[in-house]
């Protein structure tokens, strides 16, 4: 008797494990860069064996500019099909209202993130979405061709520019016609946002909208800055790096044609798969600075996170899929493959991690230092703050006005967008 019900538990037990009460299907949507994607399914392969549920994928293209637009139409429509966004760090203020409250449902495990980044995804104190990774960039740089130079990894900007040209000079005149001296993302769109904040703040410039909400991009610190990029153009970066996100940058880079390129720790464990040209032949630097006063390093602050849709109709299974996909576990798995920065603590201090991808433990005390862009004070308003900057940028790039007018008439842009307040 003793013996036959357990049998029955166990029986019953197999069969709620195998075949849960009310399996349903859910979307999820994320953008398309590197190995993400790839990686990504298997972990749904992992989650659809453990719930019973089933995962689609809807990709969407790499810029997160183009997605933020997606997202709002989605939203604004109040779309069921999607449950899940992958959402950029910056976006939280903004789609706020569209989300479902992860507080409660997310107590159990937030303390295992950075305060910090949980911080960022809290708006009135409200959870709007939970970290998957954070991001900070690097200046890879080509080990190999430094060492036949006798050149130094640089801290300035200026021998940043001066190495480039070195190096590229003469491996051109040795044969290596195509080889480039600087790649980055010189493209009209948010990754240029992070890369021009880089050479603004690093040279002195603040920080476009500083955290009281003043208006501070026009000075002198930051037109300078502008001005050492524009002479990049065509010198030392090729000038399709106007069109350039992340994805063409790493093209250059990992074929072999960069001597530095600025990215984020994604194109770490790409540059060294067993097919890469530069397997081994590269290393990374915190990214340089300029040589003014109030010069300092400075990085960006990135980072992605999942969110539940308040127009899903299976918030409790969306709710349990980005908790798996954000657990200790899966964000190690995430790390291995792609060198993402985990956003769980005990991560860097992972032996797994540090062997595998020693850029991880690394990137810790530059991803804590790392500046935010002005989203957090610039609120709903910050889509349109960045995208006046980042055309400023682009325009002063391209050779369309000084950087000195294109900040004089960003000033007047940004001071109207705020209006009596942000
Ligand atoms: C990276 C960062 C993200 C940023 C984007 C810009 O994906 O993680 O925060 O907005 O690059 O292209």
């Amino acid at each position: 008797m003793k013996f036959y019900r357990a049998f029955l538990a166990l029986a019953v037990g197999a069969m709620l494990a195998v075949a849960p009460a009310r399996a349903v299907e859910l979307s999820i949507v994320s953008g398309d860069t590197g190995n993400g994607i790839k990686v990504l399914r298997e972990m749904l392969d992992r989650y659809q064996k453990q719930s019973g549920n089933k995962v689609d994928i809807v990709v969407i293209p790499p810029s997160g500019t183009d997605q933020f637009g997606q997202f709002r139409l989605w939203l604004a429509a109040g779309n069921s099909d999607i449950d899940v966004y992958q959402t950029d760090v910056i976006w939280a203020p903004q789609l706020a209202s569209q989300l479902v409250d992860l507080t409660a449902a997310t107590r159990d495990v937030v303390a295992e993130h950075f305060a910090s980044i949980i911080q960022s995804q809290t708006v009135n104190g409200k959870l709007v979405a939970l970290p998957i990774f954070t991001d900070a960039p690097a200046l890879y740089y080509r080990k190999d061709l430094l060492d036949k130079y006798g050149a130094k990894v640089p801290t300035t900007w200026r021998e940043l520019a001066d190495t480039a040209k070195l190096v590229m000079d003469k491996e051109r005149t040795a044969g290596n016609k195509d080889l480039w001296g600087f790649v980055f993302q010189g493209n009209a769109y948010e990754g240029l946002t992070c890369d021009a904040l880089e050479w603004v703040r690093s040279n002195g410039g603040g920080q476009i909208i500083e955290p009281n909400g003043t208006v501070s991009i026009n000075n002198r610190q930051a037109a300078a800055a502008l001005d050492m990029v524009k002479g990049w153009i065509g010198t030392i970066a090729p000038p399709g790096v106007l069109a350039y996100q992340e994805e063409e940058s790493r093209g250059v880079w990992q074929t072999g044609n960069a001597v530095f390129m600025r990215n984020w720790p994604y194109a770490y464990a790409l540059g060294n798969s067993e097919t890469s040209p530069i397997k081994g032949k590269f290393d990374v630097a915190p990214l340089p600075a300029g040589t003014g006063e109030d010069a300092r390093p400075t990085a960006t602050l990135g980072g992605w996170n999942l969110a539940v849709s308040k127009y899903s109709k299976h918030q409790d299974a969306a709710i349990d899929l980005v908790k798996f996909i954000a657990s200790p576990e899966m964000q190690k798995y995430r790390t291995l493959r792609t060198s993402n920065l985990p956003t769980i603590k005990a991560l860097y201090d992972d032996p797994d991690i540090a062997r595998e991808q020693p850029i991880v433990p690394r990137w810790k005390q530059i991803f804590l230092n790392a500046a935010p862009r002005p989203s957090a004070v610039a609120k709903i308003k910050y889509n349109e703050a960045s995208s006046q900057f980042w055309t400023a940028v682009h325009n002063t790039m391209s050779g369309d006005g000084s950087a000195a007018d294109n900040l004089a008439d960003l000033e007047a842009r940004l001071t109207r967008l705020k209006g009596k307040g942000w």
